[in-house]
């Protein structure tokens, strides 16, 4: 079966100190699988303490005049493992689009890195009943029959402290995973993202389909943290 993970997506803050600690609860153990997500300047610092660590973004071209990037070969190279891609802010901030997106997925997967997709609709989306419309159209030209993992992320509960019920989000998780090549159905993990705390974690991730979480605000917080990583154990 799907093994849990949970993943500290760090955005543009440092790294808490306490997760470069020995036993910090930021290292993967046999049930739960961690992964952290922190800026390009901290990932070396990440895998020297041997946290299980992925790269923010990745340009899909392997190097080449790309002033203040960072491409998906280079992280694979420093030994990142995974890298996210698509993440709601790249997309709001940088409008990045799926076509670049679905790029980005190929090549994190050539340098055999292993990509996390981020989607999600916005609040006016899931009002005009749109969201699964939206889900399926960002998903379309992934390579869905490769080993990636799926981070729903409903942008209404990103940063927000509003998270979806349980009950939303495994009704989009199970719709998710419909999309997905059957032969790929039973493997392919589906995390939730946004406002995951210490509260909501327990019951988010008891739902049949949700094998995860994608957790930002609360991952700066280790004690936070400690709690969540708790309730992914299944
Ligand atoms: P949040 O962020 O947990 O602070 O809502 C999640 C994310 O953006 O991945």
């Amino acid at each position: 079966m799907r093994t849990p993970l949970v993943a500290a997506n760090f955005k543009m803050h440092a790294v808490p100190m306490a997760a470069f600690d020995s036993n910090s609860t930021y290292r993967t153990s046999t049930d739960v699988e961690v992964v952290v997500f922190p800026t390009a300047l901290e990932v070396s610092a990440c895998l020297h303490a041997q946290l299980v660590t992925g790269g923010q973004w990745g340009y899909h071209e392997a190097e080449g005049a790309r002033t203040g990037d960072i491409s998906m070969a280079q992280l694979a190279k420093a030994g990142c493992h995974y890298v996210l891609c698509g993440h709601s802010e790249r997309r709001e901030h940088y409008h990045e689009t799926d076509e670049l997106i679905a790029e980005q997925v190929i090549a994190a997967l050539e340098a055999k890195l292993h990509p996390v997709i981020c989607i999600g609709e916005t609040a006016e989306q899931r009002k005009a009943g749109r969201a699964q419309q939206v889900i399926e159209k960002q998903l379309k030209n992934m390579p869905l029959s490769s080993n990636l993992t799926i981070a729903y992320e409903p942008i209404w509960a990103i940063g927000t402290g509003d998270s979806a019920t349980p009950a939303q989000a495994e009704e989009m998780h199970a719709f998710i995973r419909s999309l997905l090549p059957a032969d790929r159905q039973g493997e392919t993990r589906i995390l939730y993202g946004g406002s995951v705390n210490a509260e909501n974690a327990r019951a988010l991730f008891a739902a049949e389909n949700i094998d995860g979480g994608l957790v930002g605000s609360a991952a700066l917080d280790p004690e936070e943290f400690r709690a969540i990583v708790a309730a992914a154990q299944k």
